[in-house]
This record gives structure tokens, sequence and C-alpha cells, in this order.
């Protein structure tokens, strides 16, 4: 590394706007948010803007299912978003949002330049449409069997049983998930931009060291499939910027999507009159990052790349990509509690704790990131809480209440504050490479060298001597340094904690140059606890609070075709239960319903009333069986309008279904009308 100033913009990948921050979303912005606040305490001009990721498909259709409009959406999430990322000290310069003017321009300026360097193709395509809506299905909203393992329910363009990707038209019964019909084919104009025409370029990027070495395997494999055009345009309707010199067509989110990164930072260099075209010129000697998962490295290292080209302006300097977060050592999941919202875990917990738990996870590849709760609150309550900030509380006392706040005029062991320094270097060096894991290792084994000194020097004991006042005084002003130097080393780590430390001590810890100086003979003030214990209880509060935020549409589906028994229901309170009202119901009348192959008519005695019930058990039951036959039916049921009458209820069975079906009735004794509970 270099004594120079450097210039930096780093970004994370843009949030969709339709949905909430959670911990996955959070995994990516601290990473990010750590390398720029590491680089601004280096002294260099880092910048971190990004963006909402506004539009597409799915925003559209929400806000007609809300009867709002888009923009109204998608600037509520916005203040929702930045509220979270503030409230977890992520420091960005700007957050933006991709539906916004500065980025159109962008888009257009991009676009027109393509356009004119001869990178743009116009070809008719036939693609799956939905007639009853009137519109072209992106691949995620259609539905359908696996082509494959034969999985029902899966989308268009992958099966989450098997894994096999495949194109919407191979499914098996396909359906649109908009409105449930059968999707026809229709010819419509698309744009596509010519990838493969930056081969070379590409290539050449792409090994000058701006990616991971995963990552460079990942891409040479798909250079030798050969690239495919991209296809950038999108048919109305469409929630997004319409491609200029057209009606009806819009550019696809992904291509406003990235540009969202210049979008953000133009808007970031109009307010504070930094030179935007010096930053994004082919020669620029500032440098761009951008953070990603590794799940969208496509679009960031060939797509995004080659339309900076195409464009004539500069590259991204590199593309960082990181592993997925699991939970418990499993896939996030809203039955279990642990896809957790960003808001969530802010109100139990202290956003240092999590800050703290992926730096002490997180490397410098594309491995997966596992937080386990038990481990997290081990692991910070024994380093952040019990090693750091123990050695500033241990020696505070002392000089507070014997010495009014003053630290001794000269250190005791100044060679020990000098190797303390003197690993600035190696720690700076894992920062900068991202292996945070390595370089919070390094930091604890200086907190344990730390806290060695003070149990050797036991303070507590010399206090007590006569005569080794100044002694103490010495040992204590020796721990805060080293407590100084080492909060320096995790302020990009823990900025709120950081900054009470900095009030502690009078001086900004963030700035890694101060350090050269140890703080003696000065004054500090009165100590405040600077973090407290993770407490267990508010952690399973925090997953219990993720159970009830479940909503029906989100739940995972586990549902290959032939499991032998159906895997249990996502977990509900006593009070959700006792919702639903159960009665005995005596079958006084079954009929069979010619025109309907499954459903009987059932007339059903509950005590206080009769009720007709619709029932899917026709392929299991003769109606004559029934008659007289006691069961257990739902009362409380919203009655649904159905082709051959109103069904006032439901009757309970067991099993898949057909004629493997069986009616559940209550023990001998039962009446008409008791409740089952
Ligand atoms: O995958 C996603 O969540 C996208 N919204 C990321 C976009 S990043 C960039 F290209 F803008
Ligand atoms: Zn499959």
């Amino acid at each position: 590394m270099t004594n120079e100033k450097r210039q930096i913009l780093v970004t994370s990948a843009l949030p969709y706007a339709n949905g909430d921050i959670h911990i996955g979303h959070m995994l990516e912005y601290i990473q990010t948010d750590i390398w720029a606040r590491f680089q601004r305490s280096q002294g260099h001009e880092c910048y971190f803007a990004w963006a909402d990721d506004a539009h597409g498909t799915p925003v559209m259709l929400w806000a007609r299912a809300e009867g709002r409009t888009p923009e109204e959406l998608i600037d509520m999430m916005n203040e929702q978003h930045k509220a979270d990322f503030r409230d977890f000290g992520i420091s960005y310069d700007n957050y933006s949002s991709t539906h916004s003017e500065f980025n159109r321009d962008l888009v257009e300026q991009i676009y027109g330049k393509l356009e004119k360097n001869g990178y743009i193709d116009r070809r008719n395509i036939e693609q799956l449409y939905d007639d009853q809506e009137g519109m072209f299905l992106p691949d995620r909203f259609i539905r359908g069997t696996c082509p494959k393992c034969k999985t029902p329910d899966q989308y268009g363009d992958s099966c989450e049983s098997c894994g096999s990707t495949y194109s919407p038209t191979d499914l098996i019964d396909p359906r649109s998930a908009v409105t449930g019909s059968k999707p026809v084919m229709k010819e419509s104009e698309h744009f596509f931009f010519r990838l493969g025409e930056f081969e070379d370029r590409l290539q050449q990027w792409m090994t000058s060291g701006a990616l991971q070495p995963e990552v460079l395997n990942k891409l040479q494999e798909w250079f030798a499939d050969g690239l495919r055009d991209w296809d950038i345009s999108r048919d109305e309707p469409y929630f997004g910027f319409r491609i200029p010199g057209t009606q009806d067509k819009y550019f696809y989110v992904w291509v406003d999507a990235p540009v969202g990164y210049l979008a953000s930072f133009r808007e970031l260099c109009e307010r504070k009159g930094l030179d935007f075209d010096a930053w994004w010129q082919p020669d620029s000697n500032a440098e761009v990052y951008h953070f990603i998962g590794k799940d969208i490295v496509y679009f960031h290292t060939l797509f995004w790349p080659a339309m900076l080209m195409g464009a004539e302006m500069r590259t991204p300097t590199a593309v960082y990509a990181h592993g997925f977060l699991t939970v418990d050592g499993a896939k996030m999941s809203k039955s279990r509690g642990t896809f957790i919202r960003a808001r969530t875990y802010l109100e139990q917990l202290h956003p240092d704790y999590l800050r703290y738990y992926f730096a002490a996870r997180l490397g410098s590849g594309t491995g997966d990131i596992d937080l386990n709760l038990e481990d997290f609150v081990q692991k910070v309550n024994s380093d952040v809480v019990g090693k750091v900030v123990n050695i500033a509380s241990r020696c505070a006392g002392f000089i507070g209440r014997r010495f009014e706040d003053r630290l001794s005029a000269d250190l005791p062991e100044p060679e020990q504050y000098a190797r303390f320094v003197e690993a600035r270097a190696d720690i700076a060096a894992e920062f900068e490479g991202r292996n945070y894991q390595s370089a919070i290792r390094r930091i604890m084994k200086l907190a344990d060298e730390a806290n060695r000194y003070i149990d050797e020097e036991k303070p507590w004991v010399q206090i007590k001597e006569e005569g080794s006042e100044q002694k103490v005084q010495a040992v204590c002003t020796q721990g805060i340094n080293l407590f100084s130097v080492l909060i320096s080393y995790l302020a990009p780590v823990l900025p709120f904690t950081a900054e009470r430390a900095s009030a502690f001590l009078g001086r900004d810890v963030s700035d890694w140059s101060l350090m050269d100086q140890p703080l003696t003979g000065v004054g500090i003030n009165t100590f405040q606890p600077l973090l407290t214990r993770v407490d267990p209880v508010k952690v399973n509060a925090v997953v219990e609070a993720s159970k009830e935020s479940l909503q029906p549409a989100e739940t995972e589906q586990v549902k290959p075709e032939d499991t032998a028994v159906e895997p249990l229901a996502d977990e509900i309170t006593i009070d959700d239960f006792l919702k639903v009202d159960l009665r005995v119901a005596k079958i006084v009348k079954a009929e069979a319903i010619p025109e309907a192959d499954k459903l009987l008519k059932l007339t059903l005695d509950i005590g206080s009333e009769t009720r007709t019930v619709f029932a899917g058990i026709k392929s299991a039951y003769e109606p004559s069986d029934l008659e007289g036959r006691f069961t257990v039916m739902v009362a409380n049921l919203k009655p649904r309008k159905m082709r051959f009458g109103t069904s006032e209820g439901m009757v309970l069975a067991a099993g898949p279904g057909g004629n493997d079906l069986y009616v559940l009735e209550p023990d001998k004794g039962a009446r008409p009308g008791m409740r089952v509970t």
C-alpha cells in the first residue's frame, strides 16, 4: 500500500425496492461498509454510493395489487431501507433509487453510445404471454412441473428440487403465476446487446486482477461456452425507463440497475462538487469497487464492464463477490425464525454485535458464511466485551477515582505500545484484502496480550500498597493506550462502540494515524460503559419475532411428489389454533353431484343449526355410507360460493386425496355441536 491519497468509490449491490432488508443483505452492506470505513481510516478519499433497484415486473405487479403507484411504494421503501442502513451504522455517502432522472439520463447516454457504436441488434423472438393479463411473462412468473424430476410448481427457469435449469417452454403444464391461465406463445421485437463483441477486452479486463481466482475460473467456463447476445428490452406493461425511439419497449431492469451505481455517485458529485467525469473517464486514476453476492457475478463481470467499454467509459477496478449467509447451518427460514429482517434484529440487539460477528467470519473468498446463533452470543461476549472493552473498564475506574481522569506523563512499557502500533501494517493489509477474519484474529491476539499485562501488574492489588499510586496510574495509562490502539483497529467494524471510545479518550479513534502518539499527560473523560454483553434472551426474541412476521406466500415449499409424510406446517400459537372453531357434526345427508367428479354435498347437523358443505371426498366414499355418521367440521370458515351452491364450512379428513382419504370421526359419546379443542 502506498501512502498516497487514493480516490475510491465503493458500492454494494442494489436491493430490490419491493422487499425488506434482511440480515442476508446486511452481510454485504457490512462487508462493504467495513472496507469503506477502513479506507477512510487510512486517510483516503472514499465514497460509498448505491441505491434501491426500483424497476421490473415485481414492483409493477405489487403496485397493482396494492392499488397504488409504483412511485409511492418505492419512495416508502426507500425511506425504510435508509433507516435500516443508518441504524446498522452503514456510512453511505449517497443512497438513491434507480428510478431517478439522473439514472434515466445516464441510461439514455450509455444506450445511445452502444447503439451508435453498433452494439445493439433488433430481432423478433417468441415468448410466453399471459392473454388474460395482456403481458409477457418473465421466467419467474411462469410455474409448472419440472421437465427433469417432475416436481410440480417450479419456476420457469430452474427447479428448486433438482437444480436443473431449462427454458420456460420446457415446463410441463406451464401456468402464469399472475392469473393461473395457460400461457401462449407470442412474438415481439427485442433489442439485444452484442456481448460477443467484447470478448477480447473482457478477457483483458478480467485477468488484470479485477477478480477473485474462483470467480475468474467460473468466467473462463462461461467464455468456453461462448458469450451470447443479451436481451435488454422488455415489452409493455413494465415499470422502467422507456427505450428512446420506441413507444412500448422498456429497458430490462438489469440494464439500468448497474447504471444506478453511476447515477447515485453522480448525485453525490453534484452535492459535493466532485468531478464525476474525472472519476469515470477511461484513464481515470480513481478506483471503483463493486461488492456483490456470488449469484450476480455474470451481470457484474460480463454485461456491466462490456456496457461500460461500449460506452467508452472506465471499467471497475475490481468486483468482489461474497458467499451466501446461512443461519445455524441452514438457509434462512421463515418457519424456523431465521429469516431475520434488519429491523427485527435492531429492535432487540446492538448493531455492533452483528457487525463484529460477520467480520470475524468474512474472508476474501466466495465461501458461505454461517451465523450460528449460539456462537454469536459466545464470540461477541468473549471477544468484544470480555477482551477489548474490558481493558478499558478495568483501567478507567482507577484513573477516574484515584487520578481525576488524568493519564500519567509517560508510558511504563513504551516498547509494548510500539509493538501494538507496528501491527498496523499487517492489520491494514488484512482489511485491504478483505480478510477481516484474519484482521480480527490479529487484533484479538493483541487484546489477549493487553489483558495479560494487566493481570500481571494487578493494579487492584498494587493500589492497596502504600507509595505505589504512581505505578498504578502508569499501569492503567498503559492499559488505556493499548485499548486505544485496539479500538482504532476495530473502528471500521464497531463504529458505534468506537464513537463512544472516542468520546471517552477525547480522540478520534477512527483515524489510524493518531496512534503514532500515545495518550500521556492528558485528561480523559469519565468512562461510560461502551458495550454490554449480548443477552441470549434477546437473541431468542429476535427469532420469535421473525417467526411472527411469517407470510403465507413466502413460506418455504418442500413438496417432492413422492414424499411419504407431508412436512409439518409452520408453528402456530394456541391463540391461532383457538381461532378455528371446530365442531362435532352429524352427517344427516350425503349426495353425489353428477356434474362434479370430486364433490359430495353434505348436510351437517351441528346442534344449533344445519350446514351445507361441499367436500372433495367423492372418490373415497359412497354417499350412503356416510349418512348417520359423526365427523368434525370447521364451523367458522368463511362461506365460499361454488358452482353448485355455497359451502358453509369444511369437513376434516386425513390423507393425500383421491381414494386415499379418511373422514375424521370423534369417539363414541360425542354429540353434534360440541366444540373440539
Ligand atoms: O440481485 C439483486 O438483488 C439485484 N437487485 C442487484 C442489482 S445490483 C446492480 F446491478 F445494480
Ligand atoms: Zn427438477
